[in-house]
């Protein structure tokens, strides 16, 4: 007997979305109420992030076209609800991968430090100056939320050249 249709016991709670998904280019919606749903659906995004592994994960990558995204940078699992940036400075280069484009990696520049505003899930404001990996992270999902992939921020050849390879890997060479 072949094991094929044996299921792996921990399996991530939600399937991860990949280039080429619609929702990955949407524009997600503000969330109106942080209620039970809302944090049933964070345990399991935290959980898929956790299986991956990966430092964040927003909610149009499961499919979900809501503002929010969960992190974890080593300090502890954490949710943020409709997130702005309202100021950043300084410029950073690191090398940034995104688990909606698996195995692939690019360095990309981007401001240093931020300040982000939104919500936790008591519903109360939070305000977070946020320096190099945890900046990184957040200016990462929150892309995530406007629709946009880390491969919207390379430039001249080296876009073209990593469209190409995404093109290839995840829309099988169209
Ligand atoms: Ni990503």
């Amino acid at each position: 007997m072949r094991g094929r249709s044996i299921e792996v016991e921990g399996e991530a709670p939600f399937d991860i979305r990949k280039f080429g998904d619609p929702v990955l280019r949407t524009r997600a919606g503000e969330v109106d109420d942080i209620d039970g749903t809302l944090v049933r659906v964070v345990d399991d995004m935290l959980e898929t992030m956790y299986a991956e592994p990966g430092l964040g994960l927003a909610a149009p990558q499961v499919g979900i076209s809501k503002r929010l995204f969960v992190y974890d940078i080593g300090e502890g699992p954490h949710a943020i609800v409709n997130p702005e940036i309202v100021e950043s400075d300084g410029e950073w280069a690191f090398e940034e991968g995104c688990l909606s484009v698996p195995g692939l990696s690019w360095e990309i520049i981007r401001p240093k430090e931020i300040h982000l505003i939104g919500y936790d899930l008591d519903g109360n404001e939070v305000s977070i100056e946020a320096d190099e990996l945890l900046s990184r992270c957040f200016q990462h999902e929150l892309d995530h939320l406007d629709g946009k992939l880390l491969i919207d921020h390379l430039e001249g050849e080296i876009r073209k050249e990593a469209m190409r390879t995404v093109r290839e890997i995840f829309l099988g060479g169209l």
